[in-house]
């Protein structure tokens, strides 16, 4: 079995697997040669050879014990047919959202149009890099995915005052997604996918009073989902004030926790396998400041089964030595 497997199912403690998310990506000069040439994010995506390539990037240069496959949660409303553009210095930028369009859509031209995404995962899955690694297939939560679909960028600090105004396009559109995630976490399984992880990345901008209906109801049904096919899953909600709450309601297999939160009180409430914490600017210090606060993590989750990741995606500007530095330190421990 695999380190990060051996944490979440055996709650091992004496191993620290170590993964970062967005571990391919902008702070590798030979993703940004790639990048060059491909102006357009989307299509690299779908470039199932090239995608695969820059899955594997990082674990050449570093021992890391996961593959995250090189895709983004925004796929899901390209595959919806809704407008999905990735524009410099500004993110993602989508298109109008038509419901009728998206209601009738079928799950035969939603596989059709991000298929290459399930080919992908397939070539890195039978790799041998990925040998006693854990290849992770992903999927942005409803809520962070319902943010993007409606807003139509990244929405920054606050949702605009009138998001929740329709409620039948939001309870529509929540159904819409459950239905074709549920199909993207399935065919990424079936091509190799051996964990998945739930992005909720905008969790953090719903009043508690929200949560329910927005977070827990839908997060809770994928979880439920991904357990039913016998995967492990783990959640991500970015920003979430009460993570204790939300484990004992969704009770995902493993959590990972953002660099915000103190990860010492997370220890006390939190029963189940843990992830992360680390910020991700600590990378951009120096080597002795970045052993520091990694040993903080390591020390604080000694006795508990923890995988090392960071409490965000790694920074473009990041130095590829300091990440090095990171994983011998992780390994080394
Ligand atoms: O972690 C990984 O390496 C796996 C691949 C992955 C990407 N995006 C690749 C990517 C994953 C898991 C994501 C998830 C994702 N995408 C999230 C959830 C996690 C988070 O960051 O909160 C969100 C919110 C998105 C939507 C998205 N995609 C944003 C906001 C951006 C940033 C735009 C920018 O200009 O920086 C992206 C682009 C993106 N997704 C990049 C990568 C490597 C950068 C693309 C580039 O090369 O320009």
């Amino acid at each position: 079995m695999s380190p990060i497997k051996r944490v979440i199912i055996n709650k091992e403690t004496n191993i620290n697997p170590i993964w970062i998310m967005r571990q391919a990506g902008r702070y590798l000069p030979e993703f940004r040669e790639i990048r060059k040439k491909n102006t357009n994010f989307i299509n690299l995506c779908l470039n199932s050879k090239l995608s695969c390539e820059i899955t594997l990037q990082p674990l050449k240069r570093f021992d890391l014990d996961a593959a995250i496959i090189f895709s983004d949660i925004l796929m899901v409303p390209y595959g919806l047919n809704q407008k999905v553009e990735f524009k410099k210095n500004f993110g993602p930028q989508l298109g109008d959202l038509n419901l009728d369009k998206i209601s009738r859509l079928d799950e035969i031209d939603f596989v059709k149009k991000i298929y290459p995404v399930y080919k992908a995962i397939n070539l890195v899955s039978n790799n041998n890099i990925v040998k006693n690694k854990s290849t992770i297939g992903f999927v942005g939560a409803p809520w962070t995915l319902l943010v993007y679909m409606i807003n139509k960028q990244s929405p920054k600090l606050k949702l605009k005052n009138n998001f929740f105004n329709d409620n039948y396009l939001i309870n529509r559109l929540l159904i819409i997604l459950d239905k074709f995630l549920k199909l993207h976490i399935k065919n990424q399984i079936d091509n190799g996918a051996e964990l998945i992880q739930i992005f909720d990345s905008w969790a953090g901008l719903l009043n508690k009073k929200d949560l329910p209906n927005y977070a827990y109801i839908p997060t809770l049904n994928l979880v439920e989902y991904v357990k039913s096919l016998g995967v492990p899953v783990i959640c991500f909600p970015r920003g979430i004030k009460d993570y204790k709450e939300y484990c004992e309601i969704i009770k995902p297999d493993a959590i990972c926790i953002d660099y915000e939160v103190n990860p010492a009180q997370i220890l006390n409430d939190i029963k189940i396998p843990i992830q992360g914490g680390l910020d991700p600017k600590v990378l951009l210090s120096d080597k002795e400041n970045l052993k520091k606060e990694a040993k903080k993590y390591l020390d604080i989750f000694k006795d508990h089964p923890y995988i090392f990741n960071l409490g965000h995606g790694v920074l473009p500007e990041t130095d590829p030595n300091m990440m090095d530095y990171l994983v011998k330190m992780v390994k080394d421990y």
